[in-house]
């Protein structure tokens, strides 16, 4: 999608569809909006009679706007504009662009409101329709949704590099959603590796693929464990971003990703109900490499590398049992009592990686615990932070890129729920508080250097269809990581 800045008056911008937020009124009837004036007073009218009211999502669609140019205008619900933000405002483009994209709408306008100011709001509107665009039908033969928005004319003001942006992040996570939507057949770990390397290239970006062999070398006996009952071969993914005019800064950013392609369980078998699902496991991954994608566009002065570790959690004759023990690429040994509590084990093997290649600030995203999911539901990512200082910066770019986490506590109290009568560790913790112990866990791997981690086991699925994006991977965590490499050098 190209997009550009309208420099004519709205009446005079010509384009498929116009579409602008409208708010609830204050007054309950008069409006005085912009739109109103482009719809000849229609607007108004509809409002007055009941038939618009400005709810969030709330869609009205005219034909013909007799004081536009453009032959729809669509009117997308704000709510209260006293609780309107960025963040709302990238979702009602979203919502706006997956309205007009079925009408086949190919040029469309967005005429902007004064708030948020001109740049924010401009970057929201081309994140938003970006991110509108994505589908989660790739594999339907008949019945796909067709289509798309080629053009995106923003009318009032922003920057064309802040447009430019906003396009590059939403592309971003969009990529990160279609990785996280391929089924475990078609995405085993060599070719999610593949995938990986194909974004480094097209993006400029240096990719290193660890196969099987050097990984056993190299010691990752957790990684290996997990592996070991499938016939798909693991891989560990480095893709490495070096910027070409550094800050004085020493920060070099690990950004670090669960790829458990797909997550049966093991030994640990799983439920049958929903075990498809576990396609997503490696929803951490993709925004690992999604986030890759914008740095790599976007161009922060910060060194950033992503380490991100691919198996497949299978059972088979060859699988790893439980309580059996492994030796960690950091030399810790861990008893497995649990073979579906996976996803720490290839973690703390790329914890420790990371740290070898020089990384001194770490974040990880992954689909960690179903215990987050019952902390949290499906509304928060769960943060987790060794350091206060981390914790923090991590939650503000969160906070600016508009996905919310939640801080979780890790004190050491937790640290003997994880003993082990045979090794230095056991991989489960318990009955409660399992996604408190997994961080835990995983921080044993972290050592000293500042880390945070994100269980996004409840945030990178949406289970049903919203007006901003189709049920599937929602790509959480891509924006957060972008957001955090351009903060560390404000
Ligand atoms: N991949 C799962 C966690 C998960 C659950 C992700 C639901 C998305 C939705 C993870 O590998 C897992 O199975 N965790 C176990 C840990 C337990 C065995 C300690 C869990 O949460 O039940
Ligand atoms: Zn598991
Ligand atoms: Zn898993």
């Amino acid at each position: 999608m190209k997009a550009r800045i309208a420099s004519s008056a709205p009446e005079a911008v010509e384009a498929d569809a116009v579409a602008a937020v409208v708010f609830e009124a204050q007054d309950g009837s008069v409006d005085r909006s912009a739109l109103d004036g482009l719809s000849g007073g229609l607007i108004g009218e509809l409002r007055s009679a009941g038939e618009l009211k400005g709810k969030l999502f709330e869609t009205t669609l005219i034909h013909r706007p007799v004081g536009a140019a453009a032959k729809r205008l669509l009117a997308i619900g704000g709510g209260k504009r006293s609780e309107f933000n960025a963040a709302r405002l990238r979702r009602c483009a979203a919502a706006a662009a997956r309205t007009l994209k079925v009408k086949g709408v190919k040029r469309m306008a967005w005429l902007l409101d004064s708030a948020p100011s001109a740049d924010p709001a401009a970057k929201a509107v081309a994140e938003g329709v970006t991110l509108g665009l994505y589908d989660a039908d790739v594999y339907k033969s008949e019945d796909k949704a067709e289509g798309g928005i080629e053009e995106l004319i923003l009318i009032g003001a922003g920057s064309p590099e802040v447009i430019d942006r906003g396009i590059a992040i939403g592309a971003a996570q969009n990529f990160a959603r279609e990785l996280a939507q391929e089924p475990g057949n078609l995405l085993p770990p060599l070719k999610l590796a593949e995938k990986a390397a194909a974004m480094a290239q097209a993006a400029g970006l240096e990719c290193e693929i660890i196969d099987e062999a050097k990984l056993r070398k190299l010691g990752m006996g957790a990684l290996l464990g997990v592996s070991q009952g499938s016939d798909a071969p693991p891989a560990l993914i480095v893709i490495r971003y070096v910027p070409e005019t550094p800050s004085a800064s020493d920060v070099h950013l690990g950004l670090v990703g669960k790829g458990v392609t797909f997550d049966t369980g093991g030994v640990s078998i799983k439920p049958a109900a929903n075990m498809d699902e576990m396609k997503y496991d490696m929803a951490g991954a993709a925004a690992v490499l999604g986030a890759m994608q914008a740095i790599a566009a976007l161009k922060p002065p910060v060194r950033v590398t992503a380490v991100v570790p691919a198996a497949e959690n299978m059972v088979s004759a060859r699988a790893q049992r439980p309580g059996d023990v492994v030796t960690t690429l950091s030399g810790k040994t861990v008893e497995v009592l649990n073979t579906d509590a996976e996803g720490r084990m290839l973690l703390a093997d790329a914890l420790t990686y990371a740290q070898t290649l020089g990384c001194n600030r770490l974040v990880d995203a992954a689909t960690l615990t179903g215990a987050i999911v019952v902390a949290l539901g499906y509304e928060r990512t769960g943060l987790f932070s060794n350091d206060d200082e981390w914790g923090k910066s991590v939650l503000a770019a969160s906070e600016a890129a508009g996905e919310r986490f939640w801080p979780m506590p890790l004190d050491t109290e937790y640290k003997p729920y994880l003993k082990s009568e045979i090794a230095d560790l056991a991989n489960i913790g318990g009955r409660w508080g399992g996604a408190i112990t997994a961080a835990v866990f995983l921080g044993e791997f972290a050592n000293a250097t500042p880390w945070a981690h994100l269980d996004i086991a409840g945030t990178a699925w949406l289970d049903k269809p919203a007006p901003d994006a189709p049920k599937g991977p929602s790509g959480v965590g891509v924006r957060s990581m972008v957001e955090l490499a351009f903060s560390l050098v404000r």
